[in-house]
């Protein structure tokens, strides 16, 4: 487990009403993309403090509230995705398959969850998964996938330390 991955760790522990510091995400070569993770995380910041709203007061406006920033999420995530995906064929990206294939199974998680929550109404299981499991999801991803991927696409160079 990386150094940042701890630090966000405590940060949840803690109770920060933020979940993520925007200023402490990792960064990769491409701003575009950087920027999309910027949206992601406000977003999920957003959605967070809902969750933690619900939990102390539940309220069928807050549910209704929690669904529309989970959609809101849900639709940013699938083009956060098709816009990497699009960059890496356009370029041939080498590890292209291995790339989408986290997105895929990241999207049909990110749906199963959001069914689960409409069926259950279980706030403890979808606070689990947005403030801990995407999170750790989120920054490995940053700092594997979309690491190698935006290297490549700025330089056409691939990090052989990072495969
Ligand atoms: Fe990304
Ligand atoms: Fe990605």
């Amino acid at each position: 487990m990386t150094f940042l991955l701890i630090y966000y760790k405590i940060q949840i522990k803690k109770g920060f009403p933020m979940l993520i510091d925007k200023n402490s995400l990792p960064l990769v070569d491409m701003d575009n993309m950087n920027d999309v993770h910027f949206e992601d995380v406000d977003i999920i910041n957003n959605l967070s403090s809902l969750l933690d709203k619900y939990e102390n007061t539940p309220s069928e406006d807050l549910y209704q509230e929690i669904n529309k920033q989970y959609e809101k999420w849900f639709e940013h995530t699938i083009n956060h995705f098709a816009s990497e995906e699009e960059m890496m064929l356009e370029k041939n990206f080498f590890a292209y398959p291995m790339h989408k294939g986290e997105h895929t199974n990241a999207l049909q998680v990110m749906q199963g969850v959001y069914e689960y929550w409409k069926n259950k109404k279980d706030i403890q299981a979808l606070k689990k998964y947005v403030q801990q499991d995407c999170i750790d999801w989120l920054l490995h991803h940053i700092q594997t996938m979309d690491t190698v991927t935006a290297k490549f696409l700025k330089t056409g160079m691939s990090p052989c330390h990072s495969f």
